[in-house]
């Protein structure tokens, strides 16, 4: 027998008892425990008590989590290549992070923007950690960027049902090319 399918019904054959020595403890009617005894069989018994025991699945925060990244039905076929999205929300997470840091500390003058860059180097607490990742991190952003879009050409992703989201990346890619030609040219 599936490990799994061992694992319910043994917890099934406890859940019963334990239903029928509550309902003796409440001061049930013969005829109410019988009945609750056989019910306690039931399929959706079984899968709510079966459930029941893990908090992660029933607590509102964590049952999303788990909804969405443990208990989540995904295609057979989806390999380590399906992690650059998430990856590069990762980046992207980074770069507002190290981006919002710099920028409280960059002056966008002609003559002050080179000093202040090079006070976040020498004097700001771990500035030259925040500049190198953020720098770093957008080269690393159209590493992935590149990976993702590859993967998803040569697996055809672009195709029905997905085209809208094909056509939304392309945008976001629009936007990239857009935006990091504002942010590199500022760069040495
Ligand atoms: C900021 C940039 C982007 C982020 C954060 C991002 C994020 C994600 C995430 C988290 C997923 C689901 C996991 C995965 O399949 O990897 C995904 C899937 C997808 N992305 Fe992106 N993406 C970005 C850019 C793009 C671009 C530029 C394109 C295409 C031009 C694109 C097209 C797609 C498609 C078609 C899927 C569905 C893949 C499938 O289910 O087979 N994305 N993206």
């Amino acid at each position: 027998m599936h490990s799994v399918c061992l694992h319910v019904y043994t917890f099934t054959q406890l859940h019963s008892y334990t239903v029928c020595i509550k309902n003796i403890i409440k001061g049930y009617s013969l005829t109410k425990i019988i009945v609750n005894f056989v019910n306690s069989f039931s399929y959706d018994q079984i899968i709510k008590s079966y459930y029941c025991m893990r908090p992660i699945k029933t607590n509102a925060l964590t049952g999303i989590f788990n909804d969405f990244f443990v208990d989540s039905p995904m295609p057979t076929n989806i390999s380590y290549m399906w992690n650059f999205g998430s990856l590069l929300g990762a980046t992207l997470a980074l770069q507002i992070a190290t981006g919002v840091t710099l920028a409280m500390h960059y002056c966008p003058n002609t003559d002050l923007a080179f000093s202040s860059v090079e006070h976040i180097m020498r004097d700001v607490n771990s500035g030259y950690i925040i500049r190198y990742a953020h720098a770093n991190g957008a080269s690393m952003f159209f590493i992935l960027v590149y990976l993702h879009i590859a993967r998803g050409l040569y697996y055809g992703s672009y195709a029905k049902p997905r085209v809208m989201l094909w056509s939304v990346g392309v945008i976001i890619l629009l936007l990239l090319i857009i935006i990091a030609f504002l942010g590199f040219s500022g760069q040495k």
